[in-house]
């Protein structure tokens, strides 16, 4: 099977070849040290050899739980936030039917919720689930995330009013701590059926885990294929791999070197919209890890062609301080040819005959053409097409590069202390016990 193409050329104007290869000697200790436990966050890296570890039994225990939802539910709504949603979030769009929710449909519905505190959101929610069969699967690593415990205390309140207690026990999974937190001592209590995040998977990097897997099993999407390319990367991108032909490496050496030339910002553009959420993943997963201690690049990201026409003069003229990472798909899965028309007033007979994905192209090369002119470095990440096996490579692509790329920031990329300080102040201003001393010192300040 082919492997992701990774193109660095058209970051030459702006860095050597040197630049990037100067990386070489550090980043074989890096992988040494992710392989050997021995560098920052080393109780965090159960995800780096996930793929390769994901037993038959466990994927069998996954599709089972996958299909006896699918067989009871018409919708299934995932309770989570950050790492416990945007993984499932990325796959599943990148790989539905655009107009999926207006089209007849033979897996149920996958909708989200506890990843915002929007009350119209849940509101809307729950008037869509009242003249629906649906489920829960509720994902919280700790078990005490506010927002996806307030979306679960609601909605299986509404699941238990709508089917009685029995019944709504065998519409709820979670996936939640071996032991800990109040998601396991619930489930525990109540008898659903459990699937674990192990301890040494953080919620950014648990993609691979039941955390993303069942939800995208639920969808109707081969887990079996997506685990295959992440199996393929991980051989790719392991230890006794050359530089040379480790993709992850060259990525993670040549943003390292792009930001030491003062490139402090990373886009990552597509040309698919499926892509969308693919980035929002990409994003939590480079923010998270890299962005501490006054450091890290900071992940942007662009759908064009749509964002040339509101993004595209910003990358084109605005400051000089950005390269784009494109990541391009070979080829669509469906075909449209573009038409004559007799009274061609739009002028488009040129290209009447022509594929719409050779405009799309020839968008993708003048766009890449035009923003390098303008100053803004561009990596290239090809696929032949988007299916589960690719963007299993693409998973583990980016999560081993991202490992890498903290090394070389020298920050411990699998903690996320900041995400603490917005927590403490929500609470504090609820008036939650325990918080009396700074209830009274945020009050006063505002
Ligand atoms: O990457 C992370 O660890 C975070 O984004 C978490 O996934 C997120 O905060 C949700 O946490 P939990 O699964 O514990 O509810």
């Amino acid at each position: 099977m082919q492997n992701l193409k990774l193109d660095y050329s058209k970051t030459l104007n702006f860095i050597r070849k040197d630049d990037i290869f100067v990386f070489k000697n550090e980043i074989k200790r890096h992988i040494d040290a992710l392989y050997n436990k021995t560098g920052k966050g080393s109780d965090f890296l159960g995800w780096l050899n996930l793929p390769s570890s994901i037993s038959e039994n466990e994927l069998i225990d996954i599709q089972n739980t996958a299909n006896d939802l699918k067989e009871k539910c018409e919708v299934v709504v995932v309770i989570g936030i950050g790492g416990s949603y945007l993984g499932s979030k990325a796959v599943i769009d990148a790989l539905s039917d655009n107009f999926t929710q207006l089209k007849e449909r033979k897996n149920p519905l996958i909708v989200f919720a506890g990843q915002n505190i929007g009350e119209d959101y849940l509101t809307e929610l729950r008037e869509m689930l009242s003249t629906r069969k649906w489920g829960i699967v509720v994902i919280s690593k700790s078990g005490t995330t506010t927002e996806p415990a307030i979306a679960f205390r609601l909605l299986k309140a509404d699941l238990e009013a709508k089917y009685e207690k029995a019944e709504a026990v065998k519409r709820i999974v979670a996936i939640t701590d071996a032991k800990k937190g109040a998601l396991r001592i619930l489930s525990n209590q109540e008898g659903y059926k459990t699937f674990v995040i192990p301890d040494d998977v953080g919620g950014r990097f648990s993609i691979l885990t039941p955390v993303g897997l069942l939800p995208i099993a639920i969808s109707g999407f081969d887990i079996t294929k997506l685990v295959k390319g992440s199996v393929d990367m991980e051989k790719q991108t392991g230890k006794g791999v050359d530089f040379e032909n480790n993709p992850a490496a060259i990525y993670a050496a040549t943003r390292n070197a792009l930001l030491n030339k003062g490139k402090g910002i990373e886009i990552m553009a597509n040309y698919n919209p499926k892509l969308h959420y693919f980035a929002e993943w990409w994003k939590q997963l480079y923010g998270e890890s890299e962005g501490k201690e006054g450091k890290g690049i900071f992940p942007a990201s662009v759908n064009f062609t749509s964002d040339l026409h509101s993004m595209g003069q910003y990358i084109q003229e605005g400051q000089r301080n950005l390269f784009e990472t494109v990541l391009s798909i070979t080829s669509p899965n469906k075909k449209v040819y573009i038409t004559e028309n007799e009274a061609n007033l739009d002028g488009l007979n040129y290209i009447a005959g022509k594929r719409v994905n050779e405009v799309n192209k020839m968008a993708e090369l003048g766009t890449m053409l035009a923003h390098v002119d303008g100053g803004v470095p561009n990596i290239r990440i090809e696929i032949p097409v988007l299916n589960e096996y690719y963007l299993g490579q693409l998973i583990y692509f980016y999560e081993i590069g991202c490992a890498i790329s903290g090394y070389i920031l020298g920050v411990n990329p699998f903690d996320q202390p900041g995400v603490e300080a917005y927590k403490k102040n929500m609470f504090a201003l609820l008036e939650k016990p325990g918080f009396e001393e700074e209830t009274k010192a945020h009050k006063a300040k505002l």
